[in-house]
């Protein structure tokens, strides 16, 4: 496994290995990361990882200095996972000067995350953008847990016609439904016995609607309530259209029910997909 830090390192070695595919990570790699390189690996001969803690996707009260940043453990699980290339660039490598230039995700990253987090997915989508130009690779993958993530980047690729095919990968869970996310490792214990919760109340959002419940909003209220009864401090709780996160229609049948909620001063998110 090759650990490189510049992108002019990075291109002469990917010459050799131009079929590749790439998978993006923050780093503080967990069990949702190495499920993205295994569903990567098999794709092309070359598999490369990014490390890189993006501050552009970071608001300035939000965690970029205390995002946990454990490269030695990454790159022995990244080893151990048969990963070929990690790119680990430091700040200076990706914006060697202030990035005037970015990339607009449209509305969409002015509703749910967005709306909460202003210029997120504008960070999100101008760094995403940068990666694949250094990495140039045919395929990428991403988690569904970040599912608003996951709809700027797919509509980033096709209206910019990038020649790279996104790959999306269903959400790991701990074994009591817990999504696994590296902000997990700021939860205290008894928040963590805490933090299932939040999927429990999806999954049974889930279920009303595949019982035939439409009270969208009555839905959306009683997670909210039933959030901040056990000490939860929500920021949204929504039904959508999966293929656009717009309010659903009557004869929409592809559905998401997204949650982004503070627990102490964790902020989790997560969401089920439902499909009637
Ligand atoms: O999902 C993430 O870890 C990040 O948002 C990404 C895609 C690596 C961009 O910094």
């Amino acid at each position: 496994m090759d650990i490189i830090h510049s992108v002019a390192d990075l291109r002469a070695r990917l010459q050799r290995e131009p079929n590749n595919v790439f998978v993006p990570t923050m780093g503080n790699l967990h069990r949702g990361h190495i499920e993205l390189i295994n569903i990567a690996k098999p794709r092309a001969a070359c598999t490369v990882v990014s490390i890189f803690v993006n501050r552009l996707q970071f608001g300035p009260k939000e965690d970029f200095d205390r995002y946990p940043r454990t490269f030695e453990a990454d790159c022995a699980k990244l080893r151990d996972a048969g990963v070929d290339v990690v790119f680990a660039p430091d700040e200076r490598e990706i914006y060697p000067e202030p990035q005037t230039f970015v990339v607009e995700p449209s509305d969409l990253q002015h509703v749910l995350d967005g709306a909460v987090r202003p210029g997120h997915f504008r960070g999100v989508a101008t760094v995403v953008l940068k990666l694949f130009n250094m990495v140039s690779p045919h395929s990428a993958i991403f988690g569904k847990k970040d599912y608003q993530q996951c709809l700027v980047l797919s509509n980033m690729v096709r209206q910019l016609a990038l020649p790279i095919e996104i790959i999306l990968a269903e959400t790991v869970r701990a074994k009591d439904g817990l999504a696994l996310s590296s902000r997990n490792a700021y939860l205290t214990p008894d928040e963590r016995k805490e933090a299932p919760r939040l999927f429990q109340l999806l999954d049974k959002a889930r279920n009303e609607i595949v019982g035939g419940s439409r009270e969208y909003q009555a839905i959306e209220l009683d997670v909210m309530a039933a959030l901040a009864h056990h000490g939860w401090k929500p920021d949204y709780i929504a039904v959508r259209r999966q293929s656009d996160l717009r309010d659903p229609q009557s004869e929409n049948k592809k559905l998401v029910v997204l949650a982004a909620a503070r627990l102490g001063r964790t902020r989790l998110i997560d969401n089920v997909e439902v499909n009637l």
